[in-house]
């Protein structure tokens, strides 16, 4: 079955986010928008100032009793246990006994307004006795300090081969964090009801982890604890395991007073206190033949991973199974190095590891190509995936519906690649304050949870006797339109406009034991998740029309908000009253996994994607040799979305992940000094793109007549991370126009991000 048109809102229709109209007239409901329940308790935190110190004592008497503080708790207040860890184990919620970071949460005090909270914040007296922090991943490779036992990919003999090789390089490269900068900083609302029940309303991609990370640190079931959440204002990753900690501690001051409690974020707090994504450092020794083929690779992925594991494991394995990119390896080592350091754990951002893991294999195919007088495209073409051999991955997946190379193709043609590299060299002849740069990026990206276990999604679906129909499912809302994407499939299902359809906010006792909302796979589970339940339902639905009609059930037809049979027909409401009126159920639950995954996290081996989203850029930019500024002048991106199901939506993905990647990789610096202090935490110092620096001629093109090959949900592909790695063109493209400011014999020496100074310095050594 598919989509149709003559319903308004079906699979692949290009109608707007559900939300639209709501978002930007300020009617969209945030938990910071509900009304305060009387007795609301604001909270605030008191965080380390040092890096890395033992608490020797906490004093809260003069706190205590300012005016209107309800309770001041400690890591000792809690009634369970202390540990919220998504992954591994051992990660408190609150610093117990010892702070190591700058920001780690030690205390949390409540009151009746944000402000007295605020102030008795400052009369909690913390005596901290201060340790030797180990704050860059140097200096935790050199104690060999890590979150997880180091995980590494090894295929082949990469040693062998590369003391064979006819040419071998080395080199490194850093790739910088990034904040999320979610307009909705992290919040949680915690109701106490009824014995020990809890209701959190958290700002979180992942309900059911904060259910179990509140039942723990309360220290009850998990059916006493409900998790609401309507939608985010963005979370791109950083509320995957993040808003546990919050909800956690507000459910602990609503269960200590009895009163609600409501811990919102400060936009400076948040960045300081909340993970971000893991900056990297590497160190590559590649050995390759005269074309440029790879014989050997050895990769060293050294991530800082934090204080804690939290998602690094997961983080590190994406970027272990993307620094192959789109590039064939015969024999390869990949180790990952999570680095534990006395700064702030990062966690998931969109990408997941993916993009640093790209961005390294992108780098020493540019070195590569300088060494031998080629031009990274020439290097990509002898390396790419073959579509029938050469088309096993490091980790022992074979790629089977491998694209890359004739999209690639196709949008060179299509903008007239080589014409513009001319040009290009003839304005860089001309110019030699401005120099102009060019280069593509092809993007292939695995889509599943790279641990099989996550790759599953339930939905819960009612129709009301008057044709109305309640839809819920276990995927959150973050602005990525998963919403009305599944609100599109239940209307395909039965048929009706999708205005008949009510979404509703994800709730954990609505539908239990769900995965975060991440992986882009957010519509492929869900949305097979809710065609699973609103088929069950139409099933009934036909056997009752069946009856009514005295036809076989295979002559029923739903089309166009009317069931037929024949010339007869009556309506959908009608139908579904009928149903009900004939005792058959209008409700039903709904069940998904994605077949065919499996993962060795020891051997780091397996076929952990379903299929693989592919994607290409081409940016061209612009550099001032005087000052170190960039534009991106013109970018041109062809993207896979399998049949999409919504392209208005998938279009807006695929703009916002390609500038939240420019960002990164551009403009976005975190500063840390020697202290370990966050310097960079508030817009004024952080600088994301604006509207100006998104490129003035921006053409999107999704890939048409590209239905998946396996069956997705009306097969479409996911899409809410892939297109981010595309903006590694406008950095490749950077790199370029640096190299043309000197006379070819040296490689840029140029990390992420491109900020002005790191160009400056760039374009000032590379003409040394
Ligand atoms: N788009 C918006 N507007 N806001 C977000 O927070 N998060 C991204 C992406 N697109 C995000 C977004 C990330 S990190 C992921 S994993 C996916 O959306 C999750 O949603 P999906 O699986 O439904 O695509
Ligand atoms: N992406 C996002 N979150 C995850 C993943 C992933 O691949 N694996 C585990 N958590
Ligand atoms: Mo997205 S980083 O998988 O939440």
């Amino acid at each position: 079955m598919d989509g149709t048109q003559n319903i308004v809102g079906a699979a692949h229709d290009k109608i707007q986010h559900d939300s639209a109209v709501k978002h930007v007239t300020g009617k969209a409901l945030y938990i910071d928008d509900m009304p305060n329940l009387p007795g609301t308790l604001e909270i605030v935190l008191v965080t380390s100032p040092h890096a890395h110190a033992n608490i020797k004592s906490i004093d809260s008497g003069v706190a205590l009793a300012q005016k209107g503080v309800a309770a001041v708790l400690t890591a000792a207040d809690i009634a369970g246990h202390n540990d919220i860890a998504p992954i591994f184990e051992g990660e408190p919620a609150i610093a117990e006994g010892v702070a190591e970071y700058v920001g780690h949460p030690v205390a949390i005090v409540a009151a009746d307004t944000y402000d007295q909270a605020f102030q008795a914040a400052k009369l909690v007296q913390v005596d901290y006795e201060e340790l030797e922090p180990v704050l860059e991943i140097k200096d935790a490779m050199a104690k060999q300090q890590f979150t997880y036992t180091p995980p590494s990919i090894t295929k082949g003999d990469p040693d062998k081969a590369l003391k064979k090789a006819k040419h071998r390089l080395q080199g490194e490269l850093a790739c910088g964090g990034q904040d999320h900068f979610y307009l909705e900083a992290n919040v949680a609302l915690a109701v106490p009801g009824e014995d020990q029940d809890m209701t959190v309303y958290s700002s979180t991609q992942h309900p059911t982890e904060v259910q179990h990370g509140v039942a723990h640190v309360l220290g009850v079931p998990s059916n006493a604890i409900t998790v609401e959440i309507r939608r985010m204002g963005g979370g791109f990753g950083g509320k995957e395991s993040q808003p546990t900690i919050f909800a956690a501690m507000a459910a602990m001051v609503a269960s200590k007073t009895g009163q609600p409690a409501k811990l919102r974020l400060r936009r400076d707090d948040d960045m300081i206190i909340t993970g971000k994504r893991h900056d990297y450092e590497f160190d590559y020794d590649v050995g390759f033949d005269d074309d440029g083929r790879i014989d050997g690779l050895d990769i060293a992925m050294m991530m800082r991973s934090g204080n804690v594991a939290d998602l690094s494991s997961g983080v590190m394995a994406r970027s272990l199974c993307h620094g192959d990119n789109c590039y064939y390896l015969e024999n390869v080592r990949f180790r990952g190095y999570p680095c534990k350091t006395n700064t702030v754990s990062n966690t998931a951002f969109r990408g997941f590891g993916g993009p640093q893991g790209m961005i390294v294999i992108e780098t020493i195919l540019e070195h590569i190509g300088h060494h031998l007088g080629k031009s990274l495209d020439d290097v990509r073409k002898v390396n790419y995936y073959g579509t029938n051999d050469r088309n096993v991955t490091p980790y022992g997946q074979t790629i089977s519906d491998n694209i890359i190379e004739e999209m690639t193709d196709r949008l060179m043609a299509e903008i007239d690649f080589e014409g513009r590299k001319k040009e290009i060299e003839k304005f860089n002849a001309e110019n030699s304050t401005l120099k102009k740069g060019i280069a593509a990026m092809p993007v292939k990206f695995g889509i599943s949870f790279n641990m099989p276990a996550l790759n599953q999604a339930g939905a819960l679906v009612h129709v009301y006797t008057d044709g109305s129909v309640h839809l819920n499912h276990g995927g959150t809302e973050m602005g990525q339109g998963l919403f009305t994407k599944v609100a599109q499939v239940v209307a395909t299902v039965f048929q009706i406009d999708i205005d008949n359809i009510k979404i509703s906010s994800t709730r954990t006792d609505k539908v239990p034991n769900t995965s975060a909302t991440a992986a882009s796979a957010g519509s492929d589970l869900n949305g097979m998740a809710a065609y699973d339940a609103a088929d069950k339902i139409k099933t009934r639905m036909i056997g009752i029309a069946a009856k009514n009609f005295d036809v076989a059930e295979n002559e029923i037809e739903f089309r166009q908000n009317r069931v037929y049979a024949g010339n007869e027909s009556l309506s959908f409401a009608e139908l579904a009253h009928m149903t009900w009126e004939n005792r058959e159920s209008l409700s039903a639950t709904g069940y998904y996994q994605t077949p065919d995954l499996t993962w060795d996290p020891i051997t780091c081996t397996g076929s952990p994607f379903y299929y693989y989203s592919y994607g290409v850029s081409i940016s061209e930019v612009v550099i001032d040799t005087l000052t170190g500024e960039s534009r991106t002048l013109k970018t041109d991106i062809l993207q896979d979305c399998g049949k999409s199901l919504n392209p208005r939506v998938d279009y807006g993905q695929i703009e916002g992940a390609f500038v939240q990647g420019m960002g990164w990789l551009t403009s976005e610096e975190l500063v840390w000094n020697d202290k370990g202090q966050l310097l960079t935490h508030g817009p004024s110092t952080y600088k994301i793109p604006g509207s100006r620096d998104v490129p003035p001629e921006l053409n999107i093109h999704i890939l048409e007549d590209a239905p998946n090959r396996v069956p997705t949900i009306f097969r479409s592909k996911a899409i809410g991370e892939p297109p981010l790695m595309l903006a590694i063109s406008v950095w490749l493209a950077l790199r370029d126009a640096v190299s043309r400011c000197g006379d070819g014999s040296k490689l840029p020496k140029l990390n992420a991000p491109a900020t002005p100074e790191a160009i400056l310095n760039a374009v000032t050594e590379i003409r040394a």
